[in-house]
């Protein structure tokens, strides 16, 4: 295959805060790995209100229609006010209905040694349809707030198949499908009553058991380690995936991808970081690693793998590491110490 021939063109968004700065250093090392990506840098966020008045530009959505294959920094989102979260926008509009969120251990001499697991997580429906209203009671315009959840039983048969699709894919023993049924008997419910449905088919090849959302959180605290892939609902996987992210180093370690038939969009589970943007400190490895994840969607896992070789180095033989690792390294000399163990390979 010529280099022509092999490029992929990719929509690239820096976003907000420190989107920008880890965007930078992720494209350098993806440049020096060779990766195969033609970028189309857009606008989204609140660069997008600044430069097309909308936090998702027409031009943005354009050009995910056309490349179908996104990396994403941080949007941020206002709280309250006229604006829905530019995310879940962006998930519903490509009907990315699987979010994928593996964390693996990568530094060592953390809280935890050896975690490796992978969250699945619902990625358009549930509470985050957002169906919601408020109702005035006298001069109270907020007296009552009102919110419905949504769960079909064809999104939660296509995102569980998903789970065990991946398990198979991947060798992986188990599948935990986390849920809330003892209390949100309908809308988790058809989650858990898909499961075991599922669980049928797969029965011999991956093992299927389940969890309420509150002691899965308390185990993953206690004993992660029972733990290989888990599957769960919208709200639930948002607040699991940070959950395990603190297992391994923090949020940033931890990595995502947006999956759907039209369109896959890969990005950190962290957000823009308003706290440390502009300093320079931001650790770009959640990104990375969802650069990584996209190299191995587009069938380069020998890239992928190189990357992780690199990854591993710096962070074990190196100790290069971000403050958020406990080190000193700023985001830009992280980035250095990966391009020269790629380029020394
Ligand atoms: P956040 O993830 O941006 O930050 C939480 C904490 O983690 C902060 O103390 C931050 O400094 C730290 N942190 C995050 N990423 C880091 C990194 N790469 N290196 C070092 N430290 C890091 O969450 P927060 O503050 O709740 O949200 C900020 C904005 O980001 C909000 O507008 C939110 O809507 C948006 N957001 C966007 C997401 C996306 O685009 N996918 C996801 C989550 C939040
Ligand atoms: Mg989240």
């Amino acid at each position: 295959m010529s280099a022509t021939q092999s490029r992929i063109p990719a929509t690239l968004i820096p976003g907000d805060g420190i989107g920008p700065e880890i965007m930078d250093a992720v494209t350098r090392i993806l440049e020096v790995l060779g990766a195969p990506f033609d970028w189309d840098v857009q606008q989204g966020g609140m660069a997008g209100i600044a430069s097309a008045g909308d936090p998702l530009p027409q031009a943005l959505l354009d050009s995910i229609r056309r490349t179908r294959l996104a990396l994403k920094g941080p949007l941020t989102t206002p709280v309250g006010g006229g604006f829905r979260s530019v995310n879940v926008r962006l998930r519903e509009e490509f009907h990315l209905y699987a979010n994928l969120r593996p964390v693996r251990t990568m530094v060592p001499g953390g809280r935890y040694e050896d975690i490796d697991i992978v969250l699945i997580r619902e990625n358009i429906e549930g509470l985050y349809v957002a169906f919601e209203h408020y109702i005035a009671i006298g001069d109270d315009p907020h007296a009552v707030a009102i919110s419905s959840g949504v769960n079909t039983r064809a999104g939660a048969e296509r995102i569980i198949r998903y789970a065990f699709e991946y398990a198979l894919a991947h060798g992986r023993k188990k599948v935990t499908v986390v849920h809330k049924a003892n209390v949100l008997k309908a809308l988790t419910g058809i989650f858990l009553e898909v499961g075991r449905d599922m669980a049928r088919e797969y029965e011999g090849r991956v093992a299927m058991d389940d969890r309420i959302v509150d002691a899965c959180a308390m185990q993953l605290v206690m004993n992660p380690w029972q733990y290989d892939v888990i599957v769960t609902t919208n709200l639930f996987g948002d607040i699991l995936s940070d959950l395990l992210s603190g297992l391994v180093g923090g949020l940033g370690m931890a990595p995502g991808a947006n999956i759907g038939e039209k369109a896959a969009i890969f990005e950190a589970v962290h957000g823009s970081a308003p706290d440390i943007a502009g300093k320079g400190i931001a650790n770009p490895l959640a990104l990375l690693l969802a650069a990584g994840l996209m190299l191995k969607h587009v069938g380069r896992d020998d890239l992928a793998q190189r990357l992780q070789v690199a990854i591993d180095q710096v962070l074990r033989v190196d100790g290069v590491r971000t403050a958020d690792l406990g080190g000193h390294a700023k985001t830009t000399d992280f980035a250095a110490a990966i391009i020269r163990r790629i380029a020394n390979a």
